[in-house]
């Protein structure tokens, strides 16, 4: 016979244990969640699979030790496997996490004075059908992007350009709590205007720069992608199911002899047209003259000849090409560098920037490796005249297909971002952030 005393407390001991586990689970979810363990743990991947997620299925076998965690509907800000190693989303994220529900993004300021960004997408004008120029098919359904001020109120964010006019009061009056305002600029902080009134304003920031929300690299412009990405295969899938057309193209990963020889103008030059600018960099261009050729083009030297692109003129007669950036802040690398690599010419660098992250440390040379201005000149001289070791800065680009990308390729990311963290976020302080400790005078090797 039971003792009715135990079967009581069995019962009481039951009912706690109940709500022992409720609480269990929720303190382990929150921890999950607010600690972000979940994105070393969870490799998330694209995946062309349509299924849904069960959401938060925890099982508990064992009073404190979970057994499983399923995968979590929350956005995983990680790198992508292949150069360039940034967090794109497009490139990083589990498509199949994504609902079937669609966002609105308003451009909420303009572009350099143009409302709609007409001159930015390509190549659809009309604002309902921005998003289907750009290089995610997949996402063309999921988000719509206006310019029209009456849809304020059904965004789900709102664009706006730092170098327009913000109308501060009037976006704070009308903002919703589940909007974001994002900070897009594509400029150096040497050419932003001060921030400071732009306190707890932003949700999320969309910049060249590797920590924002959404990453706006120059890169998106010539863009390249490795044909063993999971990006490339399902552009190809989607090329093949929607009959997009698309073309990419190989660039040249080994120079022919033919091309080596034409190469008679010089070893190095330079297209420079903002002839100030914090960097110095023409009188580091000066200092290198001094022991090895390197001639000045754009409105700083000379014209290039006819009509013809400037870069392929400066690739077809030079061995290299000074990417040399305006300002030397975090991350800031331009089309100088991106541009440059569709070109059979090698890049030398001087910025503050990662550019392995780039690119393979292969495929460029970076001034801030060489101590002297006669060991750089030294080795571009050496790199120059010893073929093989030439080629080799090449090589890398026989993995990698261009043609996939367009400038606000951005927008896929925001869209994807829109779709699958649901944080609450809010910048405190985007003057700090912007400037702080980012933007630095160079010190020019002797
Ligand atoms: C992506 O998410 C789906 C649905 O939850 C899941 O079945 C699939 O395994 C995930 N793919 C990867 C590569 O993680
Ligand atoms: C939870 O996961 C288990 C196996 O991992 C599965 O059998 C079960 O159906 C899932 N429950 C829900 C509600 O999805
Ligand atoms: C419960 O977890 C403990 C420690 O992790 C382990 O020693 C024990 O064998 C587990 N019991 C069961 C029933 O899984
Ligand atoms: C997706 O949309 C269709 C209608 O367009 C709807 O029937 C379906 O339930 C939706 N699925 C999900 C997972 O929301
Ligand atoms: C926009 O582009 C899509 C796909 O590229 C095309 O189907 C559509 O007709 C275009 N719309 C306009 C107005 O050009
Ligand atoms: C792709 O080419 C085919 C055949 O020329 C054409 O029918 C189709 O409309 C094109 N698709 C797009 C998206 O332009
Ligand atoms: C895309 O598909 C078309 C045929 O529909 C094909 O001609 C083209 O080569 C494909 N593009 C790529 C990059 O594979
Ligand atoms: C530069 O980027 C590469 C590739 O992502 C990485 O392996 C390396 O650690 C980075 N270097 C620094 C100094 O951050
Ligand atoms: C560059 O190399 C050539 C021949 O290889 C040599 O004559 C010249 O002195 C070198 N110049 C410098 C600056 O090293
Ligand atoms: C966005 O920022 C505003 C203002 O700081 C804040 O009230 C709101 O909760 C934030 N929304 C989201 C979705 O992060």
């Amino acid at each position: 016979m039971i003792n009715p005393y135990e079967s009581i407390t069995l019962m009481e001991y039951r009912k706690y244990f109940k709500y022992f586990c409720i609480f269990t689970s929720t303190t382990v979810l929150l921890y999950v969640i607010l600690t972000k363990y979940y994105t070393n743990t969870l490799p998330l991947l694209l995946s062309y699979t349509k299924e849904y997620l069960n959401s938060n299925n925890i099982s508990i076998t064992n009073e404190s030790k979970i057994e499983k965690i399923p995968p979590i509907k929350e956005f995983q800000s990680s790198l992508s496997d292949y150069h360039p190693r940034l967090p794109i989303h497009i490139f990083t994220q589990n498509l199949s996490l994504i609902g079937n529900t669609s966002k609105l993004i308003l451009l909420g300021n303009g572009f350099f004075g143009d409302q709609t960004w007409e001159g930015s997408f390509r190549p659809n004008k009309t604002s309902t059908e921005k998003m289907t120029s750009l290089y995610c098919p997949f996402l063309s359904n999921r988000c719509d992007i206006t310019s029209d001020y009456k849809r304020f109120r059904q965004a789900d964010a709102v664009i706006y350009h730092m170098r327009d006019g913000v109308d501060i009061n009037r976006g704070k009056a009308l903002r919703l709590p589940h909007q974001r305002f994002v900070f897009a600029l594509w400029e150096s902080p040497a050419h932003t205007a001060n921030l400071q009134a732009y306190k707890e304003f932003f949700n999320w920031t969309m910049s060249y720069r590797h920590q924002s929300h959404v990453v706006t690299s120059y890169y998106s412009g010539n863009a390249y992608v490795h044909t063993s990405s999971n990006y490339y295969r399902l552009m190809l899938h989607e090329n093949a199911t929607r009959k997009l057309n698309l073309t990419t193209k190989i660039r040249d990963h080994r120079p022919s002899d033919e091309i080596l020889q034409k190469k008679k103008l010089g070893t190095a030059a330079a297209l420079i047209s903002n002839c100030g600018g914090s960097s110095r960099r023409l009188q580091f261009v000066k200092e290198l003259q001094r022991h090895i050729d390197v001639k000045v083009y754009g409105r700083c030297g000379e014209a290039c000849p006819g009509n013809m692109n400037c870069r392929e003129f400066i690739s077809q007669n030079y061995y290299f090409i000074l990417s040399f950036e305006n300002s030397i802040c975090t991350d800031y690398t331009t089309e100088k560098f991106f541009a440059a690599l569709e070109y059979p010419i090698v890049p030398v660098v001087f910025g503050r920037s990662n550019y392995s992250s780039f690119i393979p440390p292969s495929g460029y040379i970076d001034t801030r490796q060489f101590s002297t201005m006669i060991s750089l000149a030294k080795y571009l001289n050496e790199t120059r005249s010893n073929k093989e070791k030439y080629l080799s800065y090449f090589s890398w680009k026989k993995d990698y297909v261009w043609g996939l990308g367009a400038f606000f390729t951005p927008f896929c990311d925001l869209c994807l971002r829109l779709h699958l963290d649901s944080k609450i976020n809010i910048i405190d302080d985007i003057h700090k952030w912007w400037f702080d400790n980012t933007c630095e005078s160079p010190i020019l090797p002797s």
